[in-house]
């Protein structure tokens, strides 16, 4: 059942590039310039229409939910908010008719997350949900949404999860702004091919795998660990350090890379692990001098680079090298070393990865 790997969660890692086909399969047509979702096209007026997308989600889905609101308001110019489903429903939260709410679970069944659209519907609310199993809870609550296609997930620590969500609310973001004229033809255009090839780039990603067990073989005794990303890469800097603490059972924190001066550069030292996300495309340049700012504090810099890239490696501990992608699509590729890091570390911990201390796949108490 665990196809020959030890734990689910590495099966599911590995299934990345063919659920992400999965969920684009009949939704993306790149060479004929077509990227189309039913609960979409039904309900297209409403999304063109929206003055407002608000995002609810727990846990990785939130995570899941701020990559796309970056993607959202680059593709189509439309405010999005992005909310835990346990705050938002208990803080009498403003919600307008020409709303739309987007539920992100891949269970389907959070209960804060369910609450929450409950509350979104009650006030008039245009509900959808981006869900992975089929007819759970939240799906059949949402007035229209689109599954995610990445077929059962066992490993408590979601992974396939969230790259498939990515890849449904990327496929939204290219509708819509192709709709509305706020993408041009040309990025459109290029974002769909882009995204038809997203697979074979997340297999090559998955090559990196024994360069992330040396990697964690060093790190594994880590007490504390850093995450750092910018732009697209902040929420996976987010989803890497919850992928380690939940099954390693290391502190972990995710933060944007330019926050660091606002506090966190007190903890580097020599002890301190820190994993800095530096994909070419993006911001590279600032990153880079943040990368210089933690060596000059002698903290330990683990990065995720584009391959081929040499001003990094000059300066990092370790390199783990990544397929070049655009920086909107890259969350896809990056997120996969992350996971195999944690994997890894927490198998020479001896934890058990599939079923973390405390944890249980779906959240269905408040
Ligand atoms: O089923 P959901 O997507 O609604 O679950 C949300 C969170 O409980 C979930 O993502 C949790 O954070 C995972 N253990 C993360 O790996």
């Amino acid at each position: 059942e665990k196809g020959g790997y030890d734990h689910f969660m590495l099966k599911e890692i590995y299934e990345q590039p063919s659920v992400i086909k999965d969920t684009y399969r009949g939704r993306l047509h790149a060479n004929e310039g077509i990227v189309q979702m039913a609960g979409v096209e039904d309900n297209i007026e409403k999304f063109l229409n929206a003055k407002r997308i608000l995002i609810v989600a727990c846990g990785t889905s939130w995570h899941a939910g701020l990559v796309a609101e970056y993607i959202f308001e680059e593709f189509t110019r439309i405010p999005v908010e992005v909310e835990y489903a346990s705050e938002f429903r208990y803080r009498n939260p403003i919600i307008n008719k020409d709303d739309i709410v987007i539920a992100i679970s891949q269970s389907g069944e959070t209960a804060d997350t369910m609450a929450a659209i409950k509350l979104a519907k009650e006030n008039g609310a245009f509900v959808f949900g981006v869900c992975n199993v089929v007819g759970s809870s939240i799906s059949r609550e949402s007035h229209a949404g689109a599954y995610t296609h990445a077929g059962p997930e066992i490993g408590v620590a979601s992974t396939k999860a969230f790259t498939t969500q990515i890849t449904v609310l990327t496929m939204i973001a290219l509708r819509l702004g192709k709709a509305k004229g706020t993408l041009s033809n040309t990025d459109f255009h290029t974002f769909l091919q882009e995204l038809e090839i997203i697979p074979e780039k997340v297999a090559e990603a998955l090559e990196t795998n024994e360069r992330s067990k040396e990697i964690a073989a060093a790190f594994k005794d880590a007490p504390n660990c850093l995450y750092l990303g910018r732009g697209y890469n902040f929420p996976v800097a987010l989803e890497g350090a919850l992928k380690l603490k939940e099954i390693s059972y290391i502190h972990a924190e995710g933060y944007p890379a330019a926050e660091m001066k606002h506090g966190p550069i007190a903890l580097i030292d020599e002890q301190m692990p820190v994993i800095v996300i530096a994909p070419k495309q993006g911001h590279y340049d600032k990153i880079v001098s943040n990368i210089q700012e933690i060596k000059s504090r002698s903290g330990k810099i683990i990065a995720v680079v584009t391959k081929g890239d040499t001003q990094v490696r000059e300066l990092a501990d370790y390199v783990i090298e990544i397929p070049e992608t655009s920086d909107a699509l890259s969350p896809l590729i990056t997120t996969i070393p992350l996971q195999l890091l944690s994997y890894h570390i927490a198998v020479m911990r001896g934890c058990n990865v599939d079923q973390p201390r405390n944890l249980a796949k779906s959240v269905t108490v408040e």
